[in-house]
C-alpha cells in the first residue's frame, strides 16, 4: 500500500515532483487504492463532490488532484479553528510511526458508537480518540468535533464556578494516515459505565448538585453561545472519581461528535393550523441532562 511506503504525508509543493515520480512507479491497482483512501477520509457530501471533479481525469492526475483538494481543505479548516489548538496536518513519517507504535498496546478506556478512546501508555494525562469509521450522517468530521471541543472547553473554563468540565484538547491530527484527537485524560467514570455496573459511582457524588450545574452549563451554551451538544446521554457524561477534592470539575461533558452551532441545527417541517411550515427544531440539551439525571437517580435507589 502506498500509505506504508510513501514516507511523508500529502505532498507540499517542494515534494511534489518526488511524489509524481513515486506515482509513476505504482500499478493502476495501487493508484486505485490511494484514490479510495483519499476519498474515504472526507465526509460523504464532500466525497461526492470530489468524485465528480476527478471523474474524467487520468488515474495519476486523480491522485494529484485529490492531494491538492486535501491540502486546500486543511488550510481552510485551520482558519476556522479556535486559537491555541494545535493541529497536525503535515506530520513527519516518524511522528505517525511513533504514535502508532505507542497506541498499539495501549489500553482502551472507552468506546462509543463512533470512536474508541485509548490511554497513552507513557503519559497518564493523555487519551487519544480514534474514529472507528469515517463520519456518517449528522456526525461531525474529526476537525469539527475538535473545533467544538476546543470551544466548549473554553466556555467551561470561563464558568469554572459551575465545576463542569470539558476535556482539554491537546492537539489533533487530520493526516489521512492517522486521524485522531489527543486530549486530557479524565480521572472519571461515565454514567454509562455506572449504569452498566462496570464502575462504581464515586464516593460523595451528590447527583442533584452535579446535574444542576450541568443543566446551567448547557443553558449557557445554548442560550448565550448558540451552541448545542445534541448528544447528551449516559456515555457522554462523566463524573470525577474524587468528588471531595476541590479545584477541579466534578462532572464532565464529553464527545462533541454531534455538536452544532445554532445556524446549523436542522429545521423541520411541521403541520401548524393545517399548513406545513418550516421550523427550527426545538432542541434542548437541558432536557437530555434531566433524563440522564433521572436514570442515575433511579439506579442508585434500586
Ligand atoms: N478524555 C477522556 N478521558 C477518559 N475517558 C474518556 C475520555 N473521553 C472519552 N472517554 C471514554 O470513552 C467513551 C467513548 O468516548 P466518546 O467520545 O463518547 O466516543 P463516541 O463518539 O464513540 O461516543 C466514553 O463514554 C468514556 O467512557
Ligand atoms: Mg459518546
Amino acid at each position: 500500500m502506498i500509505r506504508e511506503s510513501f514516507s511523508g504525508s500529502i505532498p507540499t509543493e517542494s515534494r511534489k515532483s518526488a511524489a509524481q515520480e513515486y506515482l509513476t512507479n505504482l500499478s493502476d491497482a495501487q493508484i486505485g487504492d490511494e484514490i479510495d483512501r483519499l476519498l474515504s477520509v472526507v465526509e460523504p457530501k464532500l466525497r461526492e463532490k470530489w468524485e465528480a471533479m476527478i471523474e474524467n481525469l487520468p488515474l495519476q492526475t486523480q491522485v494529484e488532484r485529490l492531494w491538492e483538494l486535501h491540502q486546500k481543505r486543511k488550510e481552510a479548516l485551520v482558519k476556522a479553528l479556535p486559537e491555541n489548538v494545535a493541529i497536525l496536518q503535515e506530520m513527519s513519517h516518524e511522528f505517525v510511526e511513533t504514535i502508532r507504535e505507542r497506541v498499539k498496546d495501549a489500553k482502551e478506556i472507552g468506546r462509543g458508537d463512533n470512536g474508541k478512546v485509548l490511554a497513552d501508555p507513557v503519559n497518564k494525562h493523555i487519551a487519544y480518540k480514534f474514529l472507528l469509521r469515517p463520519p456518517i450522517g449528522h456526525q461531525n468530521s474529526l476537525i469539527e468535533e475538535a473545533s467544538m471541543q476546543g470551544l466548549f472547553h473554553e466556555i467551561a473554563k470561563d464558568h469554572a464556578e459551575l465545576r463542569v468540565g470539558v476535556p482539554r484538547l491537546e492537539y489533533f491530527s487530520i493526516d489521512p494516515r492517522l486521524t485522531m484527537l489527543a486530549m486530557e485524560r479524565l480521572d472519571a467514570v461515565s454514567v454509562r459505565d455506572i449504569l452498566d455496573k462496570k464502575a462504581a459511582i464515586p464516593e460523595g457524588t451528590d447527583i442533584d448538585t452535579l446535574f444542576d450545574s450541568l443543566g446551567e452549563f448547557v443553558k449557557e451554551l445554548n442560550e448565550k453561545h448558540g451552541l448545542f451538544h445534541l448528544d447528551i446521554r449516559p456515555g457522554n457524561v462523566m463524573i470525577h472519581k474524587s468528588q471531595t477534592t476541590s479545584g477541579h470539575p466534578r462532572i464532565y461533558l464529553i464527545d462533541m461528535g454531534m455538536s452544532k452551532h445554532k445556524r446549523e441545527v436542522r429545521s423541520v417541517v411541521v403541520k401548524e393550523d393545517g399548513a406545513f411550515v418550516q421550523k427550527v427544531d426545538k432542541v434542548s440539551d437541558h432536557g437530555s441532562v434531566q433524563s440522564v439525571r433521572k436514570r442515575l437517580k433511579q439506579f442508585v435507589q434500586e
